[in-house]
């Protein structure tokens, strides 16, 4: 049997890059899986690729009604949810003192409040179906190391790191799980500006005891593992896959960049 053989999951982000990677080895390890992004026809066109056991929805996940449409469209194709990876998220580049305002809450919007939006719903449908559940929250390395330049998104993701274990103290008593994953440098579209500047991707590996950056693999090997049974004793935790990274520093963003100084 198959780890997650009859479960239902929800995958957010899932057109591309970690969450892509992560429906198509959920639906090998058995589940049904239902893939939410933004770009609608990269999560139809990636549905098709899996196969009769995925489906697609088009939505935002900073948009209430897109959330729980996403939850909605689990029980539509598949009758019911048991596992969420809230992973959509968006980066966002500037020193504090012009980082412009907008940019600022979007990125926060996306990467914290779209979260919170996705957990709401979704525990909403664990709740009244019953049996429990395991969320997983895509957080990042950013959740605990500071990075010139990332002021939203790492407090963005700090945010999503304290909302892991305060869902997860409310929703232990319903029997759902709900951890985060804190990933280093990952080979995603999000971050090929950040791997095309000269020497920055090797600064990185530098800083890491294990010396490669990730691959979409990586995690979502681990989101596997938080999404089955094998790990039912754990809630409430970020954990970080980032080749140990977070033992050292990040490298300093404003020197490679030239701003900030
Ligand atoms: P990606 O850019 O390859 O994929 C992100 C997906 O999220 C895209 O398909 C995009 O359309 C979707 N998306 C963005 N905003 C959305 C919204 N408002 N509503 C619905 N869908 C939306 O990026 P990647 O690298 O796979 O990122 C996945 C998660 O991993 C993000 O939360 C990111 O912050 C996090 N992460 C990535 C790291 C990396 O090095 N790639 C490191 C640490 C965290």
């Amino acid at each position: 049997m198959a780890a997650l053989d009859g479960k239902v999951a929800l995958v957010t982000g899932g057109a591309s890059g970690i969450g892509l990677r992560a429906a198509q080895i959920f639906a090998e390890a058995g589940a049904s899986v239902v893939l939410a992004d933004r770009n609608a026809d990269g999560v139809a066109e990636a549905a098709r690729e899996i196969g009769p056991g995925a489906a697609a929805v088009g939505g935002d996940v900073t948009n209430e009604d897109d959330a729980a449409a996403m939850v909605n469209a689990c029980v539509q194709h598949f009758g019911r949810l048991d596992i969420a990876f809230n992973n959509a998220g968006i980066g966002g580049f500037a020193p504090i003192q012009d980082y412009d305002l907008d940019a600022f809450r979007r990125v926060l919007d996306v990467c914290l409040t779209g979260v919170f939006l996705c957990i709401k719903h979704e525990a909403k449908q664990l709740i009244a179906q019953g049996g429990g559940g395991s969320l997983i929250n895509t957080a990042s390395l950013n959740a605990m190391q500071a990075t010139e330049g990332l002021s939203a998104y790492c407090s963005a993701k700090a945010g999503v790191a304290m909302l892991t274990k305060v869902a997860a103290l409310e929703l232990g008593r319903h029997d759902i799980r709900v951890n985060a994953i804190g990933p280093g440098l990952i080979s995603t579209p999000l971050t090929q500006g950040l791997r095309d500047v000269p020497g920055l991707e090797e600064a990185f590996v530098n800083e890491a005891p294990i010396g490669r950056i990730g691959e979409p693999e990586d995690i979502a090997q681990l989101a596997l593992y938080l999404a089955s049974d094998a790990s039912s004793l754990m809630t409430g935790q970020t954990l970080f896959i980032d080749g140990g990274a977070n033992i050292n520093r990040y490298p300093p963003l404003f020197e490679f960049f030239g701003v900030g100084q």
